[in-house]
């Protein structure tokens, strides 16, 4: 990745906390990328260390106990602690060059390195962020101002040309992953765990580093939206479905594909015509997400092509308007089309305001610009929780049972891609490393 694309970034990212920072009356912002957090008062033993997004959107540092000063006009600093432990070292930072636009200062102890932030932050300053330890020496009206927060969350739901070259990366170096584990699955009968593994082993992440927990399920298990409990054994199951992604330069991707043996005539047969139908349908959805258009909007008409979906798979019967308005189609689907993405898996700042009482799980509600970043994901399953209620209304009546428990054992399809929106048109950043077509192959 370019340098320049980086220099460029950071210029972006100083000059919106300029204008974050004078229209709320504070002169400098304090940034902590946070601290090992123990897993339990009785032990010394700590939870992974996730370092702090709003640090790491101006510098991916990733590093326990480093603390930012940003000050309008000068360079900004960095607050390093040496690292003189004997017990353990964090991994060395990966973009070095990086730090040639910080004025870098190392310290040995915690106690001096907060007194030098303090001194050099000056009265006037917002400290945003989870740190406790740095946020008390600050007055509580500096500890995340809703005006700065607000801002700089508003400033990351548009990307620069660095952020979507850095989730390009992350993308392809996950679709490493979701390759090897299409290749174990059609090579023979694997457990979900060691499917897993051969993912963390192909894209060469340690579990607590993937960006979210990787999702792994055959067959049924498909059902469960976030399955991480994985199988031990290996199963007869022709269904697999795989959501995961993996970092680089503190953005994650996050990608799904589903993936299905097929056989002659029978229900692996079926199913994949119907993975293939969703496939298509997300890529129509892609592509008419373009600017202007209202995101909940789109998931509105993710629900309608999912109907004729269903009527055309013989799932159900009527008009597919039907199965919208009377709700059949969100016991299918009941989760949101997609969600930002960033420094956070589900980015910040893509709900500005509620969705829809029926679209309650949808975690975007903005409307699409050029430099948004986002998933597009839509599903179908066979989930018995919402399924068996829907059988007992009336509603019901449109579901063509004896199809549904046919095809459950195939648990359920998602299909997700990172979108980013580049001079008005969607650029689909993981679609092209991993195809999925009717999920048959790769
Ligand atoms: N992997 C979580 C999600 O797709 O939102
Ligand atoms: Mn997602
Ligand atoms: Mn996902």
């Amino acid at each position: 990745m370019s340098t320049a694309l980086y220099t460029e970034h950071l210029a972006h990212v100083l000059r919106g906390t300029e204008t974050a920072l004078a229209t709320s009356g504070f002169e400098a912002a304090v940034f902590p990328y946070g601290s090992y957090r123990s897993k339990s008062r009785y032990d010394d033993q700590d939870f992974p260390f996730r370092a702090a997004p709003h640090a790491e959107y101006v510098l991916p540092l990733g590093e326990p106990d480093a603390v930012l000063v940003v000050r309008p006009g000068r360079a900004p600093a960095l607050f390093r602690r040496a690292q003189t432990s004997f017990w353990e070292k964090p991994a060395p930072f990966a973009h070095g060059w990086m730090l040639e636009s910080f004025e870098v200062r190392t310290f040995d102890d915690a106690e001096t390195l907060l007194a030098a932030v303090v001194t050099l932050a000056g009265e006037k300053a917002a400290v945003v962020g989870e740190d406790a330890t740095v946020a008390r020496r600050f007055p509580n009206e500096h500890r995340d101002p809703t005006a700065v927060v607000t801002a700089l969350h508003e400033l990351r739901t548009r990307k620069t040309a660095w952020e979507i070259e850095a989730l390009a990366v992350a993308g392809a170096r996950a679709a490493a992953g979701h390759r090897a584990v299409a290749e174990a699955f059609f090579a023979g009968r694997r457990s979900e765990l060691d499917l897993h593994l051969v993912y963390l082993a192909a894209t060469a992440q340690d579990d607590s580093e993937t960006p979210y927990k990787n999702i792994v399920a055959l067959g049924r298990n498909a059902s469960i939206l976030h399955h991480i409990a994985y199988g031990r054994t290996a199963t007869e199951d022709r269904s697999l479905l795989v959501d995961a992604g993996a970092p680089h330069a503190g953005y994650g991707s996050d990608i799904t594909r589903t993936w299905v043996r097929r056989d002659r005539a029978g229900a692996a047969a079926a199913w994949a015509d119907l993975v293939g139908a969703i496939g298509r349908m997300q890529l129509a959805l892609i592509a008419a997400a373009t600017p202007g258009v209202d995101y909940e909007a789109l998931h509105d008409s993710c629900h309608q092509q999912l109907a004729t979906i269903l009527v055309e798979h013989r799932l159900a019967k009527g008009a597919p308007e039907a199965l919208v308005t009377s709700g059949v189609t969100r016991a299918f689907f009941p989760h949101g089309l997609g969600h930002h993405l960033g420094l956070q898996t589900h980015d910040v700042a893509g709900k500005p305001r509620p969705p829809r009482p029926e679209n309650r799980y949808l975690r975007n509600t903005r409307t699409i610009e050029n430099g948004q970043v986002f998933t597009i994901e839509p599903g179908l399953y066979f989930i018995e929780a919402l399924l068996e209620p829907l059988r007992k209304t009336p509603a019901g009546e449109q579901v063509l049972w004896a199809e549904v428990e046919r095809l459950s054992p195939f648990g359920g399809v998602r299909i997700e891609d990172n979108i980013a929106i580049v001079e008005g048109a969607p650029r689909n950043l993981t679609r092209s490393a991993i195809p999925q077509g009717d999920g048959s192959g790769l």
